[in-house]
């Protein structure tokens, strides 16, 4: 079965065709990260128009790789993102799938951006054999708009165990670069330069963390309203991180970047995989599946990837091109999702604050 997936969720306009949820036969991104530049974040009015002045172009090239290396081939479905994300956004893709839909007759199936995210360890040849022999697994989402643990007894069930209460880790990055004078987006230079900076250090971790500025680790207080339920200990809070970067900027004459830099990295990265290992030692997983645009990051990878080892679970990682927002997530969820289709699919409307399971 091919699916052509569309996403608009954000600053990223993409079409895609995937066979069967896991084989991509196309995969088309068009990125507005340079119109967004000199703003130091995405303006939604502007992530709107582009995306309905490239939608056309990016679907009709999804298509022509898709007849490429399938001629015969023909799209089953149309899948796209109905929520969480920008609302003008949002508008512009679900559109676009409805007229396709209804164009080529096939079904219209709206997808969780979120849940897609968990699904790109499994595109592609990275993560051989079945996704149930996976679970249970312990997902974590993290990007520039989420930052959340979730317990997934099988595949397409969650449970929100933990998450940010305020910025998530890729906003924490994308902030610190901004008042940095860095660029945006802030995550991957922060990852470049972090790297550098521990390259130079000798690599024992007693010297890696001796030379590290202490900014908190993202502990949230016990009790905060926030929390909505949540235990304290699988949450995190980025806020008090980024006015203890400031206070420092401010109150440092001679401020060595680099190692500043490091050091934001580090203590999102200690906070992100503390959690993660307390999360791993209330139940017994088989797989971390992680997603999103900061699982990226060098430093995180590693840390996460010793956490895996020493837990005895398996970290499934996206290929770097799966990690950000594309529609090869889009459509290999929708292949697991097709019981949503239902006669009113035409109604779907975006739902730019949905929540996942
Ligand atoms: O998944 P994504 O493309 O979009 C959202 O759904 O949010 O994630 C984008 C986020 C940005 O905040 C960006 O700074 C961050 O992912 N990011 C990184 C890295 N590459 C991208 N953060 C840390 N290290 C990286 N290498
Ligand atoms: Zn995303």
């Amino acid at each position: 079965m091919n699916i052509l997936g569309i996403e608009t969720s954000c600053d990223e306009t993409a079409a895609a065709v995937v066979r069967d949820g896991r084989e991509v036969l196309s995969n088309v991104v068009y990125t507005q990260i340079p119109l967004h530049q000199p703003y130091g974040g995405v303006v939604p009015e502007i992530a709107s128009r582009a995306h309905v002045e490239k939608i056309s172009e990016v679907v009709r090239a999804a298509l022509a790789g898709f007849a490429a290396v399938a001629p015969e081939g023909r799209v089953d479905a149309v899948a796209v993102t109905y929520g969480p994300g920008l609302s003008p956004a949002l508008i512009v893709g679900l559109n676009a799938a409805k007229g396709l839909a209804l164009s080529l007759d096939v079904p219209l199936i709206g997808v969780n951006h979120i849940e897609a995210h968990l699904h790109t360890p499994f595109l592609g040849d990275r993560t051989a054999g079945s996704i149930e022999s996976r679970m249970p697994a312990l997902g974590l989402a993290i990007s520039g708009g989420h930052t959340a643990w979730f317990d997934m007894p099988e595949y397409g069930r969650y449970e929100t165990i933990g998450q940010t209460l305020d910025d998530a880790a890729g906003e924490a990055f994308d902030k610190a670069a901004k008042l940095l004078g860095l660029g945006y987006p802030g995550g991957p230079l922060i990852d470049k330069i972090a790297k550098k900076y521990f390259t130079a250090l000798a690599s024992a971790e007693g010297a890696r963390q001796s030379n590290l500025i202490p900014f908190p680790k993202g502990s949230p207080r016990e009790g905060v309203s926030a929390l909505a339920g949540l235990p304290a200990d699988l949450c995190v809070s980025f806020s008090g991180l980024k006015t203890a970067l400031l206070r420092y900027v401010q109150k440092t004459p001679d401020l060595d970047v680099p190692r500043v830099v490091a050091s934001y990295q580090e203590a999102i990265v200690q906070a992100v995989t503390d959690r993660t290992r307390r999360a791993l030692e209330r139940r017994d997983y088989r797989s971390i599946v992680l997603g999103g645009g900061v699982s990226l990051n060098s430093r995180l990878r590693t840390a996460l990837a010793e956490l895996a080892q020493k837990a005895g679970v398996e970290l499934l990682t996206a290929e770097p091109k799966f990690c950000g927002d594309n529609a090869a997530m889009i459509a290999g969820l929708a292949y697991y999702r097709r019981n949503l289709v239902g006669d009113d699919a035409m109604a779907l409307d975006v739902a730019p604050s949905l929540e996942i399971g």
